[in-house]
């Protein structure tokens, strides 16, 4: 019942604040091309895409609020392909993509390395991955806490984790890390707030522009 009703109005309704907007502007300013998203939700990331983006193919299990997804998916200026499968296992060959996304997934996939290897996999070889994560602290006192809450967040929060390493997970599935920004989100408790904001490579080459904004917010 909470999984099935609450959570995704709770998770759209929260995710869906002014600061996240402007977090997801950011982040996707160097988005182009044909574009992979992992953990869609609700579709908020949609309006934040930049025009040369030429198509976006998602994956989810969930079917989230079908009926808002629609109507965000209508307005989006490009086609949109929406597939409910798990991110650990991608249904695309090798190759296939410009650009992958996550944002605010990484913390719920049941195993986010085979994830992340399988987007460097469909990954093209100047592909890039861009990422925006809330996740463990650097504080080891507020790590400790984020330990401490983590089995009450994953129920509340439907899987979600406080306390993963983002940039180590992006490293282990070989992906190259060209930088990662490490802030408070504000506003937001340290021990959900902690945020990881960054780009990887398939292949280690440099892209052109970083995410826009402030990167030591
Ligand atoms: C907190 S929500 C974030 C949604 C969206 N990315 C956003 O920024 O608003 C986490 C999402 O991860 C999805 N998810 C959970 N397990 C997943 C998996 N194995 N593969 C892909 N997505 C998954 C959930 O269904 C949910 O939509």
């Amino acid at each position: 019942m909470y999984a099935t009703y609450i959570f995704p109005r709770l998770m759209d309704w929260v995710l869906r604040g002014e600061r996240f907007q402007t977090e997801r502007q950011r982040l996707l300013t160097p988005a182009q091309g044909v574009v992979l998203e992992i953990g869609f939700g609700t579709g908020l990331n949609l309006p934040h895409y930049p025009r040369t983006v030429t198509a976006l193919h998602t994956v989810d299990p969930a079917p989230l609020l079908p009926d808002r997804v629609a109507c965000r998916v209508a307005q989006a200026p490009f086609p949109v392909h929406i597939q409910h499968v798990s991110a650990e296992t991608l249904p695309y060959d090798d190759a296939t993509f410009d650009c992958a996304v996550s944002t605010f997934t990484l913390c719920t996939i049941p195993d986010p390395v085979m994830a992340l290897r399988e987007v460097r996999r469909v990954l093209k070889p100047e592909g890039h991955f861009l990422f925006l994560e809330h996740g463990r602290s650097d504080d080891s006192a507020i790590a400790r806490w984020q330990d401490r809450l983590n089995p009450f967040q994953n129920w509340f929060g439907c899987g979600c984790n406080l306390n993963r390493r983002i940039d180590q997970l992006v490293s282990e599935a070989g992906l190259q890390l060209e930088h990662v920004d490490r802030y408070v989100l504000p506003g937001v408790p340290r021990i959900g707030g902690e945020m990881y904001r960054g780009v990887a490579a398939r292949n280690g080459t440099c892209l052109a522009s970083k995410p826009a904004g402030n990167m030591s917010t």
